[in-house]
Order: structure tokens, then sequence, then C-alpha cells
């Protein structure tokens, strides 16, 4: 492909996401500033309890990343001081996070490869990989489609479910990510559903589990216990009460905000069908058998045979802010050393590692900006 000549800007920069803040938030920042309580305050629970009903789940622990979260759901459900042998099984296409958070605890990620429509594991791929080294499954709802939750209960592991983009998402039989028991980790990073700036959390229907998790994220102090006596190993994986307070905020217009992407998405296909047709652009899938996504990003991969990395900077030139979206896990450089990985082993999470292509995308986009973005990717996409 041959990127065509610059031509010159007409537009404003369009990011690649904006989160919505408003006066809410403002004011609710303001308040726990004002309280002078900023932290292990009223707002930690509070923001607990409002996002459990909210996901329908009976608890919810917050704390300092999705990362985080991850990292001691797995240590919850018996992934801690692990030996190499034992495995977790996960999808090599997210966010590199859900493998370290593997790693983290001394255990071995064992990817399959994913449904090339959906993007995630599948509960067959998933049950061909269980050996008796099994300890857990790390299944992920990547961009905000439900993975088959169902159908990998079934395998009777502990199971972890990364959510980070997930927030909204429901599943066929009508339960919501984050709603059916499993410790499922959520994230709010600033380009998510939700955001705290940084932070994440847990959800489970296990109060042992949250008990853990609370005591684990405060460097191991059991809640009956005094302020600097500690029982356990722990982590100061804590989150603020001020960003309790902006996510309880957020929860207010969260429908708001769902229903904004799930338009922008909508605008974005009428708008891309004819490129689709002449280019052999591809989009993410509908849904489909009942399952509900929840849109988080609108990824696209670029026709093949087209440089995807030269789409982006081609883009660039014109104002539009995209990302490719997402590598490979298995192909990091430290993932190859460490555990032999080479390009061939999961073809089809290679492929839409390689075209995948993230376009702006964000509640309060407008249908004008849209548009932009569209003619601007057939400029790109159609020139000789
Ligand atoms: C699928 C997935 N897993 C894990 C994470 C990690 O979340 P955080 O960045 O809050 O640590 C993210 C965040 O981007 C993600 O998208």
């Amino acid at each position: 492909m041959s990127v065509p000549e610059r031509e010159p800007v007409r537009h404003d920069l369009i990011p690649v996401a904006r989160p919505v803040i408003g006066e809410a938030e403002e004011q609710a920042v303001l308040e726990v500033l004002r309280s002078r309580h900023l932290s292990l305050g009223p707002r930690v629970p509070e923001f607990e309890r409002r996002f459990a009903d909210r996901v329908g789940a009976p608890h919810a622990s917050a704390v300092s990343s999705g990362t985080a979260g991850l990292h001691l759901a797995l240590r919850a459900v018996g992934v801690a001081d692990c030996r190499a042998e034992d495995e977790v099984v996960t999808s090599p296409f997210s966010f590199i996070a859900t493998a370290n958070s593997v790693l983290y605890e001394g255990a071995t990620p064992v990817f399959v490869d994913i449904d090339p429509d959906t993007l995630n594991v599948t509960a067959d791929a998933v049950a061909s990989a269980v050996t008796e080294r099994t300890v857990a499954l790390l299944p992920v709802h990547i961009f905000g489609y439900p993975a088959d939750i169902p159908g990998m209960e079934r395998l009777g592991l502990p199971i972890v479910e990364d959510a980070a983009e997930a927030l909204g998402a429901v599943h066929a039989d009508g339960t919501t990510v984050g709603g059916r028991g499993n410790p499922t980790m959520f994230a709010f990073y600033a380009n998510k559903q939700l955001t705290t700036g940084e932070g994440g959390l847990v959800t489970t229907s296990d109060p042992a589990v949250k008990a853990r998790i609370d005591s684990e994220r405060n460097q191991g102090r059991a809640p009956n216990m005094q302020w600097l006596d500690h029982d356990r190993l722990g982590f100061n994986y804590r989150l603020s009460d001020l960003q309790c307070a902006l996510g309880i905020a957020q929860l207010g217009r969260l429908d708001d905000m769902l229903e904004g992407r799930a338009r922008v998405a909508a605008w974005y296909r009428e708008a891309l069908g004819e490129l689709v047709e002449r280019t052999g652009l591809e989009l993410l899938c509908e849904d489909r058998g009942g399952d509900r996504r929840s849109w988080f990003v609108f990824v696209v991969r670029t026709p093949h045979g087209v440089d995807r990395d030269a789409t982006i900077r081609a883009l660039a030139e014109r104002n539009i802010q995209t990302r490719p979206y997402l590598p490979a896990i298995h192909l990091f450089s430290f993932y190859r050393e460490r555990f032999g990985f080479r390009e061939g082993q999961f073809p089809v999470a290679e492929d839409a590692a390689a075209r995948g292509l993230s376009l702006p995308f964000f509640p309060e986009m407008t249908q004008e900006q849209v548009a932009i973005v569209v003619e601007e990717l057939t400029a790109v996409l159609t020139s000789d």
C-alpha cells in the first residue's frame, strides 16, 4: 500500500478515547477532598456495594488496578506460591496484564487460540488444554464480548474472569458478566466504560474470597485487626476514597455512557458498510446466540495485504488517533525467551493482532466525528 500524500488537515484531532467527566465527578471528588478522609474511608465500601448491586454480585473488592485485581483474584482461588508445573489456561489475545498476573505467582500460562469471530477462547479450546496440571482458568471477555463462561464452568476448575473491558456485557442466559459468582475483575483506566483514573475491582459470590482480597490489598490486615497489625503477606493494592468517589459518580451515569458507546458503534457500522464491501476491512462480530457485547473499543481489522502500521501513521497525519490493538502476548520477547513461544502457534490470535486497528471511540463522540474518521480511513485504504 502506498500512503497518499499528506493533505491539509481540515479538522481537529480526534482522540482514540476520552472519558466523560462532568459536574457530578468534580463535586464528588471535591467532597472527599474537603472531608480530609482521602483513603480507607466510607467511599470505598459504598463504591463496592453499588458496583456489586449493578452487576448482580453479592460482594465486590475495590483495588488499585485491574492488574492488582487479577493478581489477588488468582491468589484467592489458589494460584499462589506456585511451581512452574502449575498451569493456568488463558487467551494469548489480551492485554499483557492477563498473562503477567499468572507469572506473578510462578505459575505457567497455557494459551489456546481464539475464536475468529468473538476473538475469545471457547470452552472447547479451553477443555482441550486442561491437564492434571491445570490449577485455574483465566478467560477474557475481550473487547467487551462475553466469553462462554457457562461452558467453562462445566469443566469444574476454579475460574477467574478478566472483564476489564466488559462492564455491562450480558450472557445469553441473562446473567451479567461479573454476576456469575466466579471472581471477576473489572478495570477503570481512563479509556474504560467506567473510570476512576486508575483502578480495579473484583466481584465474587464467595465471602471468603472477598475477605482474602480485602486483607491482601491492605498489607495482610484482617478487618478485626488493629492498625499496623498483619497476619499474612499482603500488598498495597488499595483504591483511595477520591477514586471511589469518582467511581460512584460514574456509576450514576453508566447507563448513559454505555448507550453512548452503543450509539457510536451503530454509526460506525452504518458508515463503514461500503468500505467493508470494497476493501475487505473486517468489523467486530455482531451479538449472537443471545450474548450481548458491551461496547469498549471500535476495533477493525485492516484488509489482508494492507500495512496496518502504515495505516496508523497515515491516519495520524490526518489528525486521527488510532492504536494497534492488541499485540499477541506469546510473541512479546520475554514470553518467547521464557517459554519458547514462536510465530504460527496461535494463528487466529496472531492474525487479529497483526491487523487490529482501534479507531477513535468514546461515548460523547459525534456522528460528524464518526463520518470524518470513516472518510479519512476510506481515503487511506482506497488510495493506489
Ligand atoms: C483485558 C485486560 N486485562 C487486564 C487489564 C489491566 O487493567 P489495569 O490497566 O487497570 O491494570 C486491562 C486494562 O487495560 C485489560 O484490557
